[in-house]
């Protein structure tokens, strides 16, 4: 077990952030249709009322206007919040400078002088490994990050990260994935138990597996837009996981299905990053937190979802 470095340590204490994907996102989540500016307004208020001071955005997120969202909602609010964003290695970006450039971008979109995590959001095809965490450092060593990690990183790529940064003095902070009940690969392959092992917080993105696990999309029932089309082998298996959330949400005093799947990532721990359309869903995601699964709860989800993705 490698020791937490100091200016790590702030990520591996957050249990819950949110996400801010939803914030001006018209590509999956249709915003300005079923909801709006004033709905994520009040879902990042509600979430700071319950003590979530986390907030996970990208420069491509409605392309940036997610972080001036962010920016918006930070003036009216006198609470300290922790920012993270993402670097995007566009195909016309190369060279280390790219980084530092783009993150100004961002906190000039977002209004602070720096943030707290600037992550890499998924490999780049043309830029190198070692480019890429040179940037970073170069983004660290001016101030305008206080720690960096990568998004999408298998655990090869991961361990190149970790030591290409180590060389600059500079620990890798975070793996942003996919992880839920419904997507257990990076527990599968390791990339979990290896990021503990090496003190490297893992992000756990789309944890409500983008809304299926909330119980309320079925096949005969699908969400809107794009996700019917990418969850249509799946949404048909995901009955009985479904119903065993619920017969154990009910074993914790009616918990529901969202903060039963929330607690099972923090279980696991990783750090999950839920997004929230309004002030409802913030709140229910934040009631994941305070409480926790029995090891013979977790031990039944693991094999019910075993059992449907097989
Ligand atoms: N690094 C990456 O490549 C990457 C990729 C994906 C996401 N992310 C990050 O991770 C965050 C979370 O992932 P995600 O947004 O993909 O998926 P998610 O958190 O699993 O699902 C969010 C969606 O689920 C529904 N929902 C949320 N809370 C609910 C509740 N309590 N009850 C019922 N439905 C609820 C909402 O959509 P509906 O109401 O429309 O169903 C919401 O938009 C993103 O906001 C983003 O910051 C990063």
């Amino acid at each position: 077990m490698t020791e937490i470095s100091s200016e790590t340590r702030f990520l591996h204490a957050i249990e819950m952030g949110l996400g801010a994907w939803q914030w001006g996102d018209r590509v999956v989540w249709q915003f300005g249709h079923g909801y709006s500016e004033e709905d994520v307004r009040q879902a990042f208020q509600a979430s700071l009322s319950d003590g979530i001071r986390f907030v996970d955005t990208a420069e491509i997120y409605g392309n940036g206007r997610s972080e001036r969202l962010l920016g918006q909602f930070l003036k009216e609010t006198d609470q300290p919040v922790l920012i993270a964003t993402k670097f995007l290695p566009f195909p016309w970006r190369f060279g280390k400078n790219a980084l530092p450039r783009a993150l100004r971008g961002s906190l000039a979109r977002i209004g602070v002088e720096s943030v707290d995590l600037y992550q890499i959001h998924w490999p780049s095809p043309l830029m190198s490994n070692d480019t890429l965490m040179e940037g970073l450092a170069e983004c660290v060593k001016n101030g305008l990050t206080r720690t960096v990690g990568v998004s999408n990183f298998g655990q090869s790529r991961m361990l190149a990260a970790y030591s290409s940064l180590a060389r600059h003095n500079v620990p890798l902070a975070s793996n942003q994935v996919h992880y839920s009940l419904l997507n257990r690969t990076v527990e599968k392959n390791g990339t979990l138990a290896r990021s503990k092992e090496l003190g490297i917080r893992l992000i756990a993105y789309s944890p409500i597996e983008k809304g299926l696990l909330s119980g309320k999309y079925n096949a005969d029932s699908p969400p809107p837009g794009s996700r019917a089309r990418n969850y249509a082998s799946l949404l048909p298996k995901i009955g009985p996981v479904i119903k065993l959330m619920t017969e154990i949400g009910q074993d914790h005093g009616g918990k529901s299905n969202a903060q039963v799947a929330l607690n099972w990532v923090i279980c696991k721990g990783a750090l999950p990053i839920p997004g929230a359309k309004n002030a409802k869903q913030a709140q229910e995601n934040s009631g994941g937190l305070g409480w926790r699964l029995t090891e013979a709860e977790v031990i039944r989800l693991d094999e019910t979802s075993d059992m449907i993705m097989e």
